[in-house]
């Protein structure tokens, strides 16, 4: 679905453009389908910098969360649904058309604006009023600068969006009683019964995790190990348990069996599959708890469907976020009407730079007509003067160059809505 929300005038924001998938859409597995799979930071540059210049996009920021994943980008051209399909067909060769335009959404010019504020001030999100999103987000952001994606338009939106979402989260109540998708994860957790000394294996030692683990201290579990691709990270958070940490490699020779296993990594594929699960569980046949928030879900479906497992993973998290959004409902009212003032705010000062822009040789063209017109069209004329006649028409030809660059931009200025 396109939603076109492109202003007349030359300087709107039509150039912006978002295509994206979410948890409102698809069940959140579905998403895995239209990510960028990598195995490590190095790929995923590689395959962001082929995705925008084999498209011709001007800046593209990429972000993934455990509920969408956004496209957003500026460009000049079309966003149509012939675009929208090699564009995933690039990114997943095995997605047919149909499928493609029945699951993206897809917002141009100031629709796109107003999507990426609502997303980044969590009115979009599966818990209302997570602060995640932003650090997301803004994440998101500083790695597509690093890598050389993005450029001054992105800036640009990514400094009013950041401001913006402060604001809402400031004025409105929409954050109150913080809740997020790991505070609901537990809170499903805590109703398994998991007893205090179950032993608990925490796989992944990101952002993600690491709220798991404040959790886990405040509910006093503490029989925890930590596993995670690099040591320094699994290291720093298993202190907080005085608990072993490995490294996700030596996962299949762990022998000390697990009453719950908390999995949460950046990966693209999964990596608890059946062989390793198998070997880890050992001939322990009593029921595991089971908590994926990775998305793409990290645990394999064989492992879920095969085993004693009761399995929680975000998706099941929706209906709590529900009562949640139920909750903050006014709040959403309240944050939209802020964020419409902020946008129309962005919206100005985009124009405005764009005429500022277009308006940058204005002083160098007038006063090379300036010199043209003293030192050869009227040079002449100017030779036949006496010194005090040719000073004054020195200066009134520099009164009026200060003049002719001053018309344009007034005018520029009063075009601006
Ligand atoms: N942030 C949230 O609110 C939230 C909530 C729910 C779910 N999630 C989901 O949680 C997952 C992780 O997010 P995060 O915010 O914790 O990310 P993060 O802070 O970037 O941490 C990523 C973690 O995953 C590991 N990792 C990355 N790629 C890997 C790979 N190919 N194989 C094995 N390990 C890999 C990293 O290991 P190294 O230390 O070695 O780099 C690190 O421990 C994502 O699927 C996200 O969608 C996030």
């Amino acid at each position: 679905m396109i939603h076109s929300w492109r202003g007349q005038k030359k300087y709107m924001l039509n150039e912006y453009k978002i295509l994206t998938v979410t948890h409102k859409h698809v069940r959140l597995e579905r998403i895995a389908d239209f990510v960028v799979t990598h195995v490590d930071d190095n790929e995923l540059q590689e395959k962001l910098t082929n995705l925008k210049s084999q498209f011709g996009l001007d800046e593209l920021l990429y972000v993934a969360t455990c509920n969408r994943v956004i496209y957003l980008y500026k460009s000049a051209k079309e966003l149509d649904l012939s675009f929208v399909t090699s564009f995933f067909q690039t990114i997943n060769s095995s997605l047919s058309a149909d499928y493609i335009q029945r699951i993206i959404t897809a917002y141009e010019g100031k629709a796109a604006i107003n999507h990426i504020y609502e997303v980044s001030s969590s009115i979009d999100s599966l818990v209302v009023g997570e602060r995640e999103i932003l650090r997301q987000i803004r994440e998101g952001f500083e790695r597509s600068e690093k890598w050389g994606l993005t450029g001054s338009s992105i800036r640009l939106l990514m400094k009013h969006l950041v401001e913006a979402s402060k604001e809402v989260y400031a004025q409105t109540k929409i954050g109150e009683k913080q809740i997020s998708v790991v505070s609901l994860a537990i809170r499903k957790l805590l109703e398994s019964n998991l007893s205090k000394d179950a032993r608990i294996l925490l796989v992944g030692a990101g952002q993600t995790n690491l709220l798991v683990s404040k959790f886990l201290v405040k509910y006093e579990y503490t029989n925890v190990t930590v596993f995670n691709r690099s040591i320094e990270k699994a290291q720093k958070l298993a202190e907080r348990f005085n608990a072993n940490a490995f490294l996700l490699s030596e996962l299949p020779s762990y022998r000390e069996g697990f009453d719950c296993m908390i999995v949460c990594t950046g990966a693209t594929e999964a990596i608890i599959k059946k062989p390793l699960y198998q070997q880890v569980l050992g001939d322990d046949g009593q029921e595991k708890l089971i908590v994926d928030l990775s998305i793409p879900n990290n645990v394999d479906r064989p492992v879920v469907e095969e085993f004693n497992i009761n399995y929680i993973e975000i998706e099941d998290l929706k209906q709590l976020a529900e009562l949640n959004l139920e909750f903050r409902k006014q709040e959403v009212g309240k944050a939209k009407i802020l964020l419409q003032r902020q946008i129309n705010e962005f919206q100005k000062i985009f124009q405005q730079r764009q005429i500022t822009k277009a308006l940058q040789s204005v002083p160098s063209e007038i006063k090379a007509i300036k010199e043209k017109a003293l030192n050869e069209v009227f040079k002449k004329d100017l030779e036949s003067l006496d010194d005090n006649t040719k000073a004054l028409f020195e200066k009134m030809m520099t009164y009026m160059e200060k003049k002719c660059i001053s018309v344009p931009m007034k005018a520029a200025k009063e075009l601006i809505v």
